[in-house]
């Protein structure tokens, strides 16, 4: 099916300079693995956007085209963790592949922006070319809003009229699509820069960022990194490390960036261009070189000496690096080589690490940094296998010790494979011994066959050529090349051809130091994680909570903030002779074999318990053994306790002082957890629970189904002939009532999530989330995690990081109730920085037309909106809000205002 819609709209009278025109994913909740280009377009003025069902996503095959004037056209998109391809023409020309892999959604990352466009109407095609998701069936692109120059005249949707192979673009045409930002890409198996195929020479300077007064040091230290830029040619690539070593002050052992900026500033200053390499200092400074164990899952332990792990090392050095000028390209680390039969393992390494990079910087290449030649776990097709990696952009070679051979069968191999993966290749070490030693080979010498090899690999078709290696001084016979030698001159003098950029980047672009994204989510909020009770009740085992722990990490949501993994209750067995507390066959490993795992992966363990002999499911209780199990459970390495109450005390009094009993044996037991209570829903509790434990629970136990308590639940729900709250009861029961006793360290507790579970609709589960968010409400997945892909429903709905941010606004407000219109609530949440979140909730069982007056937030005027569902800035004229809320569901709305 090919759905058309057509407008014809025109520049408006009086705008001076190119109108940009936002096409704007605004149907969160339309289904996956279908078009839902259908509607009309509709143009709002005042939003001066477009506002329709717009959100494109597809199968393998499907196609988007749009027709507009005007010079520009970019597309944002989701970058998931799926592997989708995104083919682009425009004007009938090929474009560059957009590869939307990331391990985590990151919305609204430019996929494509091609400026400069001549007069006239241009068409920009979209298909969908799919690579398999590596976690479900499905192939999906998603673009979530494109922006063209000038009015839009046709925009269709459905299957490409063809699917067959598209044209291969003109032999030795130029595209010049790619932005002229500075930023070097890659397209197929070439770098481009400035929109112009770019080919480097350079050289490996590792030990660049040794500064011996400040870190620990990799070599030696160079100390005129102006003479030494300056002296190549701009544009030219040095590799050098950005070891975690190179970042951490050797007297006081804490972060410390003066090595390593001194390099990045003097490269900016010169207009040349880094390869970062990062790692921590293994293998590196002839240390011993990293293990399976370290590839497994080693890399997230600190080492000793260094203040993080290589996992969040990664983290901080690209969030600091990647707005300079002079980045070229990342590296994970230095030849990331792995014994023979262990390439899976290398292979997942740069799925997940390099992910995360791709995530942090989805600009930016990654090259492999493999030596990549015969070694066993790197030869033939497991070379493939590595590179196949959606996060690696680049291949690599290092060329040594065929000093005669300008092209060598195992260059000769990686061009092939080159031409496999549809990836560039770099040669990014090439090494040839040469000095005054007896017997050696002469320095000129050592140039010519340099001089060789780039003639032959260049016209193989490799992109970069890096010599091994610029050092301060040399002596004897090695592979050193100081200042002065033969080699540099080669490598500057060098012809690359047609495609060479010889323009440096600008000068005035940011420091390292500058962040150019968003500030990331403050964790100021209460705890989030996940909690099994909801989803499999007292049947969980350790085996399914470790597999959750690893789909946590996989699918994205440790990095959104799941960080609590809490076992509720059925773990328990029977009390030892000593009355130490044992786990059941559930658990036969025991909860500290558990802890530690969890510790591992960066997160939390949570654990359940009652202040009864018995617990709500009938297990070992806490009764005469509280200081006893407490202390076994900071013993484990426990991080948070649920207390729930079955049988307990109910009365303020007596609750609160089984309360504080646990408090204080927490403290007595040297490790801080978290103490979360369930004394009933009673708004006598909170009154005391908020000056003794951290989270108390507001009612009832939750139900996954938006009615319930008022009328028979949904029939997929498993909550028929039960009591729980269905999600619209606590829209009108007592939890609001909570509100003035919430905040920081201190917060009231609806209950465990039910997103992805049964018996919510889409709309449903949005509402659920955003309430949870509005009331600062812990948010503990209730789902089976192992079953997000990162594009189904509940991926969308508990990775959605705008909401997440809201519910972890460091001022933990509550919201309260503005308004209620017959069903239609207006709820509002003061945020720090003197903004607030809005939800506009439709409780009816029709999509009704709902009016948010800026007077309902107490404002008379409002300078930005922003909608937390779509991912859209709107028009923050007039008195108000107006928009259609679905039945059941929710607008999300941040906003500033005075
Ligand atoms: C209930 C509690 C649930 C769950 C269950 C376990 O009382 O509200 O969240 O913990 O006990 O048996």
């Amino acid at each position: 099916m090919l759905l058309v819609a057509s407008c014809g709209l025109d520049r408006p009278a009086g705008g001076a300079g190119p109108r940009i025109v936002s096409v704007d994913d605004s149907v969160i909740g339309a289904a996956l693995h279908q078009f839902d280009f259908s509607g009309g377009w509709t143009w709002s003025q005042g939003a001066g956007k477009f506002q329709q069902g717009d959100h494109y996503s597809g199968t393998t095959g499907d196609q988007y085209s749009i027709k507009f004037s005007g010079g520009r056209v970019a597309l944002f998109g989701a970058r998931a963790p799926w592997h989708g391809i995104a083919k682009v023409r425009l004007d009938g020309e090929e474009r560059p592949d957009i590869d939307l892999y990331a391990p985590t959604r990151a919305d609204q990352v430019e996929l494509l922006s091609v400026h400069g466009l001549g007069g006239g109407t241009h068409e920009l095609t979209v298909t969908v070319s799919g690579q398999k998701n590596p976690l479900s069936e499905d192939y999906i692109v998603t673009v979530d809003r494109i922006d063209v120059e000038g009015p839009i005249s046709t925009a269709t949707t459905g299957p490409s009229p063809s699917q067959g192979p598209s044209p291969s673009p003109t032999p030795g045409s130029e595209p010049t699509g790619q932005p002229a930002d500075g930023i070097v890409r890659a397209a197929g198996t070439s770098l481009k820069l400035n929109g112009q195929t770019y080919r480097f020479t350079g050289v490996n300077a590792y030990e660049l960022a040794t500064y011996w007064d400040v870190n620990a040091g990799c070599g030696g230290q160079v100390n005129d990194l102006d003479a030494f830029f300056g002296s190549l040619r701009p544009n030219s690539m040095v590799r050098t490390w950005a070891f975690q070593d190179l970042a951490t002050n050797k007297h006081t052992g804490k972060r410390d960036w003066t090595g390593i900026d001194r390099v990045v500033k003097a490269a900016e200053r010169h207009g040349q261009r880094l390869i970062l390499t990062i790692g921590n200092h293994w293998a590196d400074c002839d240390q011993p070189k990293k293990g399976k164990e370290w590839y497994e899952d080693g890399y997230r332990a600190v080492q000793p000496g260094q203040p993080t792990s290589y996992w969040d090392y990664l983290r901080e050095v690209v969030e600091r690096y990647r707005s300079s000028p002079a980045l070229g390209m990342w590296e994970l680390l230095n030849e990331p080589e792995i014994a023979c039969g262990s390439t899976p393992v290398l292979r997942e390494f740069f799925d997940v690490a390099g992910g995360e990079l791709k995530r942090l910087d989805p600009v930016h290449l990654l090259g492999s940094g493999v030596i990549g030649g015969t070694q066993c776990g790197l030869r033939d097709q497991d070379y493939v296998t590595v590179h196949q990696s959606p996060a690696i952009d680049v291949l690599s070679f290092h060329d040594y010790n065929r000093d005669d051979e300008a092209l060598s069968s195992e260059v000769a191999l990686r061009l092939q494979q080159m031409a496999k993966l549809g990836k560039p290749l770099v040669v990014g070490e090439a090494g040839i011994k040469a000095g005054s030693d007896a017997g050696c080979l002469s320095t000129a010498r050592r140039a010519a066959k340099f001089e060789a090899k780039m003639t032959k690999q260049f016209s193989g078709g490799v992109s970069g050529f890096l010599v091994w290696n610029w050092i301060p001084g040399t002596e004897g016979c090695d592979y050193g090349i100081s200042a002065g030698d033969p080699t540099l001159a080669t490598i500057r003098d060098f012809n690359l051809g047609s495609g060479e950029v010889g323009a440096p980047p600008p000068t005035s672009a940011p420091s390292p130091t500058a962040s150019a994204t968003a500030s990331p989510v403050s964790r100021a909020g209460p705890p989030m994680g996940f909690n099994h009770y909801n989803h499999f009740g007292n049947t969980i085992n350790e085996g399914i909570v470790r597999e959750i722990v690893d789909a946590m990490v996989r699918n994205g949501m440790r990095e959104a903030g799941y960080v609590y993994v809490n076992i509720d209750d059925s773990w328990q067995g029977e009390r030892d002779a000593n009355g130490n507390i044992r786990t059941n066959s559930q658990f036969p490993s025991g909860i500290a074999a558990l802890a530690d795992y969890v510790h591992k992966r960066g997160m939390k363990l949570g654990i359940y318990t009652t202040p009864t002999a018995k617990t709500c499911a009938g297990r070992t209780g806490s009764e005469g053994h509280e200081k006893q199990d407490v202390q076994a459970f900071a013993n484990w390495g426990v991080d948070y306790i649920k207390l729930d109450w079955c049988g307990a005390d109910y009365s303020p009094d007596g609750a609160a002082a089984i309360a504080r009993k646990w408090k204080e044996a927490i403290a007595a037991s040297g490790r801080p957890m978290v103490l979360s209570i369930n004394a009933g829903g009673t708004l006598h509790v909170p009154p005391w629970a908020s000056e003794i434990v951290n989270l108390w629970r507001t009612g009832d136990d939750i139900c996954s189904s938006w009615y319930n308590q008022t009328r028979d639940p949904d029939p997929a729900s498993s909550c028929r002939g039960k009591q729980p709250a269905g999600i619209r009861d606590y829209l009108f029961n007592n939890t609001a009532g909570n509100a003035p006793f919430v905040g920081p360290g201190h917060w009231a507790d609806p209950d465990m999530l039910e997103v992805g579970n049964k018996g919510l609709s889409f709309e449903e589960a949005k509402t659920h989330f955003s309430m949870w968010a509005m009331w600062s409400a812990p948010l503990l997945a209730g789902n089976d995690p192992r079953q997000m892909t990162g594009s189904d429903d509940a991926s969308r709905i508990l990775l959605n990081t705008e909401v997440i941010a809201v519910d972890q606004d460091p001022l933990s407000v509550m919201a309260t109730k503005v308004r209620d219109d017959g069903g239609l609530q207006i709820w509002r949440k003061p945020l720090a920085g003197g903004g607030q979140a809005v939800a506009l909730v439709n409780t009816r069982d029709e999509a009704t037309t709902m009016t948010l007056s800026w007077r309902d937030l107490g404002w008379t005027s409002v300078s930005a909106v922003r909608d937390l569902w779509r991912h859209a800035d709107l028009a923050p004229g007039g008195t108000g809000y107006t928009g259609s809320v679905p039945a059941h569901g929710t607008v999300m709305l941040r906003v500033a205002g005075s």
